[in-house]
């Protein structure tokens, strides 16, 4: 009897493995535990065991129907968890997909990229330099003293004591004569502040390029040949340039540079308020005061600068007409580029 009940235990733990779902489970069930199943059997065998071996084969009988039914429980347990995990898993291949939203990169920053590729291209390394700055850098080094004038056309955001937001990107055109000898040939993209009254031409935080190139012999016509090449990547074979006197303190002489408009090559359109021209940037040779403020000696070098206004170059070769546009984070506006 005893040997019978160990084989019927190992038959059933063969038995539940093997089972793979809650139907065969149940049928297991009812095999072993049913009206006329196993067990049943086995305890209607007991009556017919002589007295004394009663208690020992009943209490092996109902250790292996506790063992039967933990296991029947386990296994349904298992069986069930399988099943939720499978039905989640489960993807309908019907459905209409799910498209992930693609960003864009910002008008502001596909321009400036451009423009880097372009001076990059002609030979110019990509320098970056600090947004809050010395008045030193700012002001001082580029011949802006503090009680002239044009210090109001370069006007900023103050932080504390010397310490602002810078107003231009030629600051940072000193940084890099203090670090480096020439020759120099070095572009710097950033951001730049200024205090102005939000409008659609002006923007308290704008972007500029600015140009340095610097050498033995660099002369006036070495700019005119950069920017000119530079006008024609970003607006086209056609486009002419025009230099026209103007006043920088850092540069000597300096100039506005206007491009012959690419709407109506130069003929008068509403871009260009029928003036045939657009001013795009600000131009000029190092002014030898600058060279004294960096420790450079005495009439060596000569060299350009320029300072190119990013949103400026964006919004015409775009056609926009307000300069907030960009900065409103629109994303109707800003996904069509
Ligand atoms: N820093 C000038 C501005 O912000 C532009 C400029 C740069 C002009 C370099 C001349 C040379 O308006």
């Amino acid at each position: 009897m005893q040997e019978k009940i160990r084989n019927i235990r190992s038959e059933f733990t063969k038995d539940v493995e093997a089972v793979a779902d809650i139907g065969a489970l149940e049928d297991l069930r009812i095999k072993y535990l049913g009206r006329k199943g196993i067990m049943t059997g086995l305890m209607s065998g007991l009556s017919s065991l002589p007295k004394e071996d009663k208690p020992a084969v009943g209490k092996e009988l109902n250790s292996l129907k506790h063992y039967i039914q933990d296991q029947l429980q386990q296994k349904k347990g298992a069986l069930s968890r399988q099943d939720k995990k499978g039905s989640e898993r489960k993807i309908d291949i019907t459905m209409p997909g799910i498209l992930p939203h693609l960003g864009t990169k910002h008008p502001i920053t596909q321009v400036l990229q451009e423009m880097n590729d372009i001076f990059i291209s002609l030979g110019f390394s990509v320098v970056e330099g600090p947004e809050i700055e010395r008045e030193f850098y700012n002001f001082e080094a580029l011949n802006i003293p503090l009680e002239h004038p044009s210090r109001d056309a370069f006007d900023t955001f103050y932080i504390k004591g010397d310490i602002l937001l810078r107003s231009h990107t030629s600051p940072v055109q000193i940084r890099i004569m203090e670090k480096t000898q020439p020759p120099i040939q070095a572009i710097v993209p950033g951001k730049v502040y200024r205090p102005d009254a939000v409008d659609a031409s002006h923007s308290f935080m704008f972007h500029q390029v600015e140009g340095l190139m610097i050498a033995k012999g660099i002369k006036f016509s070495d700019l005119k040949g950069v920017l000119g090449l530079f006008t024609k990547r970003m607006f086209g074979e056609k486009t002419k340039t025009r230099f026209r006197p103007s006043f920088f303190p850092f540069t000597e002489p300096s100039a506005e540079v206007d491009i012959s408009c690419f709407m109506c090559q130069g003929k008068g359109c509403r871009l260009c308020s029928h003036a045939g021209w657009l001013e795009v940037l600000g131009a000029g040779m190092v002014n030898p005061r600058v060279f004294e403020a960096v420790g450079y000696p005495p009439r060596k070098y000569t060299g350009f600068a320029f300072g190119i206004g990013v949103e400026r170059i964006a919004l015409l070769k775009y056609g926009i007409d307000d300069i907030r546009l960009f900065f409103e984070n629109d994303t109707r506006f800003l996904e069509q580029f």
